[in-house]
């Protein structure tokens, strides 16, 4: 029992979300996604990280996740269709550490597997980046976080670590 709780309690605090000012209604956005990535299976770094960095499992919803792991074979263009053996232990691990409460509301449907840079608080965060901007060579798009966030591989997407390349 005290386990089953403490194990609870790590996976809700998988995912440190912090508070917009009043100015924005205090909205949520994540800002440290590290947590959950010490229990990663190295199946989800090699699979999900191949083509762009491996999103931490915090910045989407469980049921973004699920439509992600339900669509990999027309994933944005792409096939990343895995074996379901595979498939079952990173859905499982996306699951498991899946952002949830206040300000983890599921980006707005659309013809293509819901984005982590289509979400609310993504646009309230980004939106005096001009597009432009997103299309530098050293950018290309808003799903390349690395290129602005100097710990997105750790999970740290915090303000502080923010450096726009030329
Ligand atoms: C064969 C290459 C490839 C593999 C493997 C792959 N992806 Fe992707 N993924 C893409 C492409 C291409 C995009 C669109 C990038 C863009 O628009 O710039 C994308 C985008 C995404 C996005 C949306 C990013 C955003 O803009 O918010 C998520 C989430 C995502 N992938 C999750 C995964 C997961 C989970 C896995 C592993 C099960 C995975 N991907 C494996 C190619 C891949
Ligand atoms: C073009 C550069 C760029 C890219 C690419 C980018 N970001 Fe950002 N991000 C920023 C800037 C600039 C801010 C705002 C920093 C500030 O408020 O001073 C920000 C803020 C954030 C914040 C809020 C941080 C805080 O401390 O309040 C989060 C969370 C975030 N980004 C996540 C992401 C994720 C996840 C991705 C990829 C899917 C991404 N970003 C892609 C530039 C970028």
């Amino acid at each position: 029992m005290l386990l089953a709780a403490l194990l609870l309690l790590t996976a809700a605090s998988a995912t440190l979300w912090a508070e917009d000012g009043e100015h924005h209604g205090g909205a949520k956005h994540p800002k440290q996604t590290g947590r959950a990535l010490a229990q990663a299976p190295a199946l989800w770094k090699t699979e999900c990280g191949s083509c762009h960095m491996a999103y931490p499992p915090g910045l989407l919803p469980a049921t973004a996740w699920n439509r992600q792991m339900d669509t990999l074979k027309n994933h944005y263009g792409v096939n990343a269709s895995l074996t379901a053996a595979d498939e079952k232990v990173i859905r499982s691990y996306l699951l498991s550490a899946a952002a949830s409460g206040r300000g983890a509301a599921e980006p707005p449907a659309s013809s293509e597997p819901p984005r982590i840079s289509r979400s609310a608080w993504f646009i309230r965060k980004h939106d005096e980046i001009s597009p432009a901007v997103w299309k530098r060579k050293s950018i290309g798009s808003a799903s390349n976080c690395q290129a602005c966030h100097s710990g997105a591989a750790r999970g740290d997407f915090d303000e502080d670590g923010v450096r726009i390349p030329r």
